[in-house]
């Protein structure tokens, strides 16, 4: 049969696609190499922890060293894997002219490269904001994404294999009030991540946004400068998302079939209707009503 016929018949007239026993191929991650920048928290850490899982090789990236080496070794003891296939680097990604040689050093390739080292800092508005901030948010979310991708999709494209997963936010999707220089450098994600996906669509690599809304890391804790209870202001009454929410859509997007290319991932909590507006502070029961709590959770 020609492949032709036999891609269609495969895709579209297979009539077990719509049996319930018909499950989509994943790719099988094993033994291909992931660098996640700030593995050290948050989404990056959860994410560490799911492709460990999945047996995927780990390159963790942070400025913590500390923090990765109890990753290191929590993965390794808790999921039985051998230390040289779950390494770290302490690497402040900001430094743009240490890159080149940080990826000089690597002891495996890079077939998936999670960009999620990011920073708000400040919620002031524009006529006051610090210049400072500001240069070190572009520097962190952006800059360093784009050379770390600039470096790696070289490879990925002389291999034949590859996908870069940019954490990108709902604050590249909308502005808010006392956001500009952070919705500056998660709009400039999203719009690099749109057009890489262009230059590499005739190649074999995948191209991935994943934009949360609120997620519980210590994202607002670093935004409010370590001011803790200013930060969990943010979480009041309400269920945000937690880490592994989001390192599950990314493993989602890294183990579909590899024809199948998912290109944004756009997640927020049930009760945000958007990035700061419609924050629906409605508790634990999601808003349902008075004693149909516990058919939320599918009971
Ligand atoms: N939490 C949210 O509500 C939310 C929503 C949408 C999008 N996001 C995005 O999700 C990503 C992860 O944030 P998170 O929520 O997981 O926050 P987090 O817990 O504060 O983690 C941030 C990570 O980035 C790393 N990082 C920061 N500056 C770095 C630098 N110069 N060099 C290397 N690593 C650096 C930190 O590591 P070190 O400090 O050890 O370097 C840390 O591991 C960010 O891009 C953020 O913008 C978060």
């Amino acid at each position: 049969m020609k492949i032709e016929n036999f891609l269609r018949v495969q895709r579209i007239e297979r009539p077990d696609y719509n049996m319930p026993s018909w499950k989509p191929e994943t790719l099988d991650l094993t033994n291909w190499g992931v660098l996640i920048t700030g593995a050290t928290s948050g989404i990056g850490e959860a994410c560490a922890w799911q492709f460990a899982e999945k047996g995927a090789r780990l390159i963790m990236v942070g400025r913590r060293e500390e923090r990765l080496v109890k990753l290191q070794s929590d993965i390794c003891a808790e999921l039985g894997r051998d230390k040289k296939d779950i390494v770290f680097f302490a690497q402040d990604v900001s430094k743009i002219d240490e890159l080149e040689s940080f990826a000089k050093k690597l002891p495996f390739d890079c077939d998936i490269l999670v960009n999620n080292a990011g920073l708000a800092l400040g919620t002031d508005p524009v006529d006051s904001i610090s210049i400072d901030d500001v240069r070190k948010m572009i520097e962190v979310n952006v800059m360093s994404l784009i050379a770390l991708t600039r470096i790696f999709t070289e490879g990925m494209k002389a291999r034949g294999r590859g996908h870069v997963i940019n954490i990108s936010s709902v604050a590249g999707i909308q502005s808010y009030e006392g956001g500009c220089g952070y919705n500056a450098s998660k709009f400039a994600v999203k719009g690099f991540t749109d057009s890489m996906r262009m230059d590499l669509a005739g190649t074999p690599i995948r191209v991935t946004t994943v934009s949360p809304g609120m997620v519980n890391t210590e994202f607002s804790t670093v935004r409010f400068e370590g001011d803790k209870g200013k930060a969990d202001t943010v979480y009041n009454n309400i269920v945000p998302l937690v880490a592994a929410d989001v390192a599950d859509n990314v493993v989602y997007a890294a183990t579909r079939p590899a024809h199948v290319q998912v290109a944004d991932v756009y997640v927020l909590a049930t009760n945000q209707g958007d990035a700061k507006y419609t924050v629906k502070r409605v508790g634990e029961n999601l808003g349902a009503p008075e004693g149909m709590a516990s058919r939320v959770q599918g009971a």
